[in-house]
């Protein structure tokens, strides 16, 4: 079909003309067509090293049938299971297609386009940026240390009377680095009375020490701040959209009320009830993960890396090499790694996944041919 110029659908709002997509990780598929491999070994979006739980598969299989159902709207059985799960009252609990959708529906519920400010670190996880810009609100950003560690002071200073949301996410995407809590019990203090603080724990489950890092569970002392965790990592359901935000009942009324009915499918329903009752998985991610992590750490700094100290289910480098170099001679090997030149605007910096023992060994093995190459 030959396309003709036409008003009606090549003008959109100013903030989607020269939008720039979210950059996800590269597909196995993709990486396996380009090269002509038959095995990929995927370390770019943190995902689970073991998987998909089995007791989430039979449920998924048993569920088959249903799928053809809207799920209930609002989702009011998970929002109940994982409410009891982590202790937190029910009516706080919003679920969304992914935390992603959550951090979407914070910011359109909160932030007034043209009038209102959000304020994150740079660099930041790329959907706070990539949502504010859509949504016509102004971003305000201020440097992580050298270190990637936070300067508080300096966030502190871009909020005004207008900073609808500050955004904090820890353990940091992508550095790893993860804060005292009582550093953001402190920030929640120091903020303007009308900002609220998202606190993104995408990746707490994997400091193992919920009581040094996380702000779950102390909610009920701090009603300006928002909790947001994720099934896509620990409980590994990344594939099928599933996270929630904490906060206030008042503000999750809010947010439920904007929220398209639907965007939690019936599978994902029944796989995040089953993943909360699949002990058995989530311990044993938490253990190969923080085993793969203490492996690659050696590795890679044996291998001349600078390797950034990180508590999450992956780890920031630098390599003794090119970047972009390092990127495509993985590639070529069958390793798909995350460069963070795109999103991230770090240029000579790496992050990877820890996956499980196997896929963990195939990357320090391709890494060292690549060097050994030179
Ligand atoms: C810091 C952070 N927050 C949120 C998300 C989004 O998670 P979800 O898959 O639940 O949308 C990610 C995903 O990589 C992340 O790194």
């Amino acid at each position: 079909m030959t396309s003709t110029r036409c008003r009606a659908t090549s003008e959109v709002r100013p903030e989607v003309m020269d939008f720039s997509p979210y950059s996800a990780g590269l597909s196995i598929d993709e990486i396996k067509e380009r090269y002509g491999l038959d095995t990929v070994v995927k370390l770019a979006s943190n995902e689970n090293p073991l998987g998909t739980s089995p007791l989430v598969q039979q449920v998924i299989r048993s569920h088959a049938g249903h799928v053809f159902r809207y799920a209930q709207s609002g989702n009011p059985r998970l929002g109940k299971k994982i409410a009891a799960f982590f202790g937190i009252p029910e009516d706080g609990v919003v679920t969304g297609n992914g935390s992603d959708e959550v951090i979407d529906l914070l910011i359109r519920a909160k932030a007034r386009p043209g009038v209102d400010n959000i304020i994150a670190f740079d660099p930041c996880f790329s959907m706070y940026t990539v949502l504010t810009r859509l949504c016509g609100v102004e971003l305000r950003q201020t440097p992580l240390k050298p270190d990637f560690s936070f300067d508080w002071d300096a966030l502190v200073n871009l909020a005004d009377d207008k900073t609808a949301i500050t955004f904090v996410t820890t353990p940091d995407n992508p550095s790893g680095y993860t804060p005292p809590v009582e550093e953001i019990m402190a920030l929640a203090g120091r903020l303007p009375e009308q900002c609220l603080l998202v606190v993104d724990e995408a990746y707490m489950d994997f400091t193992g020490d919920r009581d040094a890092y996380s702000m779950l569970p102390r909610l009920a002392d701090f009603p300006n701040v928002c909790v947001l965790r994720t099934f896509s990592k620990s409980m590994g359901l990344a594939g099928l959209r599933l996270g929630f935000g904490a906060m206030q009942p008042e503000l999750a009324d809010y947010l439920k009320r904007i929220r398209p009915p639907f965007s939690v499918n019936i599978l994902a329903e029944h796989a995040g009830m089953a993943a909360l009752d699949d002990d058995t998985f989530y311990t044993e991610t938490l253990r190969v993960t923080a085993e793969g992590r203490e492996y690659l750490n050696r590795e890679l700094a044996a291998l001349g890396c600078t390797v950034f100290p990180s508590r999450a289910n992956f780890i920031m480098f630098e390599a003794p090499v090119d970047g972009a170099a390092l990127h495509e001679g993985l590639l070529r090997r069958g390793v798909i790694l995350r460069p963070l030149n795109k999103g991230y605007g770090l240029p000579r910096h790496m992050r990877v996944s820890v996956g499980n023992n196997h896929e963990n060994a195939v990357f320090i093995a391709a890494f060292k041919e690549i060097l050994d190459a030179r």
